[in-house]
């Protein structure tokens, strides 16, 4: 299993689910020492990780990485996950061209990038493609231009090569995560810019239908699930793991629109 961005959060926690079922797994991110960190972590007695430092934003050093782990792997790669992104909170009107650009980048061209660089050596038929989108993807956000445009292009991208990859057998799908705790993108996005107050993760809190964050295990848990057999009729499939937000995102619940 390979995995772009496993190296922190919420796919490192992929990473760990997935090398404590036995898969030999690979990791790449931009930062040399959360690379080395998470190949200590990812390796174990029997089975040691892969992890190489690159951006996803770099086509040519991604595509080496990823037939350096084909090999490892042991010449296929049965599961890849395109995890890697970038988030700030920033109005449109204050967001330059290149800010805007560079969420683009990592987030959607990434995952083209970890999309071209793996086909080749995905397993046929059986191979598995992941995209880490985000709520962002449908929920108008505010101070997220950015990351809406970005999510929404990479859940396209699964639509898509759900489509033209489908006929080789193999399968393409989005996990949308909510707010997962302790977590950079929560800590990075939970807030409100204009409120120093610090209640603004509680607010976030009370718009969860179930009433609490998610935690890394609960996407861990979809993305084995969508690796495995028994979800071997799914592609093409956008999936919430949100707690119940549903299409509108963290909006506050009310009891009727009465
Ligand atoms: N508000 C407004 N603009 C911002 C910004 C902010 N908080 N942070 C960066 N930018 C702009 C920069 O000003 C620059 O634009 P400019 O050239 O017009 O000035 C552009 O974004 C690129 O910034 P840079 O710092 O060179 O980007 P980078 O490629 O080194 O880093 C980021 C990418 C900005 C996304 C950085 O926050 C990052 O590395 N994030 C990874 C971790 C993360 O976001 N995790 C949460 C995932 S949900
Ligand atoms: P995180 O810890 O910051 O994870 C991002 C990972 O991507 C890091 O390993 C980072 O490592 C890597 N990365 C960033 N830019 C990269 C680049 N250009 N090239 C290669 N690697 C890069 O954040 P997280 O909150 O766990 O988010 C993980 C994923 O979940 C993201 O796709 C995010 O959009 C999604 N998500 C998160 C939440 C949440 O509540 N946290 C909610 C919805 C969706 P380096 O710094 O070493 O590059």
């Amino acid at each position: 299993m390979f995995i772009a961005g496993g190296t922190s959060g919420i796919n490192l926690g992929i990473a760990k689910a997935f090398a404590s079922c036995g898969s030999v797994v690979g990791v790449v991110s931009r930062s040399e020492e959360k690379v080395a960190a998470a190949v200590g972590d990812l390796s174990n007695g029997s089975s040691q990780a892969f992890g190489v430092a690159v951006d996803v934003r770099e086509e040519a050093a991604l595509t080496d990485a990823v037939a350096r782990f084909a090999e490892f792997a042991g010449g296929t790669i049965n599961i890849a996950i395109s995890g890697a992104a970038g988030n700030f909170l920033c109005p449109a009107k204050e967001l330059s061209a290149n800010g805007f650009k560079t969420v683009v980048d990592i987030d959607l061209l990434g995952s083209f990038n970890v999309a071209k660089a793996v086909y080749p050596h995905l397993e046929r038929p059986g191979g598995v493609l992941l995209n880490i989108s985000a709520p962002q993807a449908y929920a108008p956000t505010p101070n997220q231009v950015h990351a809406c445009a970005a999510k929404a292009g990479v859940d396209q991208l699964s639509r898509v090569l759900a489509l033209e990859w489908g006929p080789e057998g193999v399968r393409v799908n989005s996990i949308v995560p909510g707010a997962i705790a302790n977590t950079e993108g929560l800590a990075r996005l939970a807030k409100d810019p204009d409120d120093d107050s610090g209640g603004a993760d509680s607010r976030v809190l009370s718009t969860i239908p179930l009433g609490r964050h998610g935690e890394v295990e609960d996407i861990a848990a979809m993305a084995l699930f969508l690796s495995s057999d028994a979800a071997s009729y799914v592609s093409g499939a956008v999936i919430p793991v949100d707690g119940g937000w549903g299409p509108s995102g963290p909006v506050p619940r009310r009891q009727s629109i009465a």
